[in-house]
């Protein structure tokens, strides 16, 4: 009996273990830099990648020299060592030791305001939301965009300074991903510069659009990032022996069709159908209740520094491609006056890797809207998902610049 008691005893600690607060730790973890230099050497990863094979992929495999970022276990040293001198690799270590990032990413704790000098948890950041209702009470309108398979509101606002507006309405997404804590940043010090900003120009943007903004779109995984594992990038879902599906991989606008897994414990799981999610199936029921309105929809994703133009699954130039292309050029040029920043502009597929099943695609094949970016924001990779909050304003007033110009180009083509 006793040793019956003790097995369930450690059965308990094994399922539920994660759920005493306990922190996962990434000590001696590096993420190293591999340039495949041949197709074999492309293959070769892509098979590592698809074998859930321990190693954590931070950013996907392109093709020949083309650096993918890999985060390495350190009991994997000698294994991955083995990787990198079965050759046909340039390599070198480019994070040296993941959990030291995250330990300067995290001091604690100066203020429960959004001030943008450090990242914010999920209450904290409803709060902002709140709080501006409570400040704009005319503007500013608390919206619920949906709910999580773990019982959360998915809240955003919209905002908007006359009801002439409303078939200018724009949609920011941000951190359908749970790990890329920069991008809910920039998109609420955004919102907060759209309702707060003197600049003429940026008072006739903001005014002359109505806002749709939500900023965490993943809630269940942002939470699991913030109590329990930072890496974490799916939703929480259980599926059998593992948990969360890709939330941007799941969206029923050519759904599997290319760059996700069948493999629930992968990391691009595009989940048992599209909408499995309760919150990619909620959310996109609110977007459809606004779709005709819709004019933008702009989704904000980290690390690379890139505008990525539609679709993921296919690197044909549809729709308005040109056009987007073109705004994003100008868009691209104006982010880095402020700072020098770079981006890269282009096709999904052609300046990344397929990926279906995404939030833009859905809303652009399903709605045709017109203005439709996905953005990589900093860095290229010198910090990768931990971005240091040092770097939230400069990033997000970057960020802005290219937004405005997006709109001020588009108000000269759109009707
Ligand atoms: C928005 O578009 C709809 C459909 O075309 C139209 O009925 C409505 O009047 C428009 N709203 C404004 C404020 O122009
Ligand atoms: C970016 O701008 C900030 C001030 O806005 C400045 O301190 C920093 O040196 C700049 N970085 C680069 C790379 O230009
Ligand atoms: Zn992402």
């Amino acid at each position: 009996m006793k040793m019956y008691t003790t097995f369930v005893f450690l059965l308990f600690i094994t399922f539920f273990g994660q759920n005493w607060g306990e922190q996962v730790r990434y000590d001696g973890f590096k993420v190293y830099r591999l340039t495949p230099k041949s197709q074999e050497a492309v293959e070769n990863l892509r098979t590592l990648e698809s074998t859930n094979s321990g190693y954590d992929f931070w950013t996907d495999v392109r093709g020949v020299g083309h650096p993918v970022d890999i985060m390495v276990p350190p009991h994997y040293k000698y294994r991955f060592n083995d990787v990198i001198s079965s050759g046909g690799f340039d390599a070198r270590v480019y994070v040296p030791d993941v959990q030291k990032l995250i330990d300067n990413e995290t001091p604690r704790k100066s203020t429960r305001q959004l001030e943008w000098t450090e990242y914010h948890d999920l209450e904290e950041i409803y709060q902002f939301l709140r709080d501006l209702v409570k400040q704009y009470p005319d503007i500013v309108t608390l919206i619920s965009a949906g709910r999580t398979y773990e019982g959360r509101d998915i809240l955003g606002v919209k905002v908007s300074y006359s009801p002439a507006n409303e078939n200018r309405t724009a949609f920011i997404e941000s951190n359908i991903h749970a790990r890329e804590w920069i991008t809910s940043a920039v998109a609420t010090w955004t919102l907060n510069e759209l309702l707060t900003s003197n600049e003429p120009n940026v008072r006739q943007v903001a005014e002359s659009h109505d806002w749709y903004f939500v900023p965490v779109f993943n809630p269940d995984g942002f939470v699991y990032t913030k109590t329990t594992n930072r890496m974490w990038r799916k939703t929480r879902t259980p599926y059998f022996l593992c948990n969360g599906v890709d939330p941007n991989r799941n969206w029923g606008y050519h759904f599997n069709d290319g760059g996700s897994s069948g493999d629930p414990c992968s990391d691009t799981y595009r989940g048992p159908s599209a909408f499995s999610e309760t919150s990619t199936r909620t959310i996109s029921e609110f977007i459809t209740t606004i779709a005709p309105k819709l004019q933008a929809y702009i989704s904000l994703h980290s690390y690379s520094q890139m505008f990525l133009l539609p679709y993921g699954f296919s690197s044909a130039h549809l729709d308005n491609y040109d056009q987007l292309y073109e705004v994003g050029i100008k868009a691209a040029a104006s982010l880095a006056q402020r700072n020098g920043t770079e981006y890269t502009v282009g096709n999904i597929v052609e300046i990344m890797y397929v990926a279906s099943g995404g939030s833009m695609d859905w809303v652009k094949g399903t709605f045709g809207t017109p203005i439709t970016y996905t953005y990589e924001l900093r860095d290229k990779g010198t910090y990768g998902f931990i971005l240091p909050p040092d770097q939230i304003l400069p990033c997000a007033e970057e960020t802005f610049d290219s937004l405005i110009t997006i709109f001020e180009e588009f108000d000269k083509l759109l009707p």
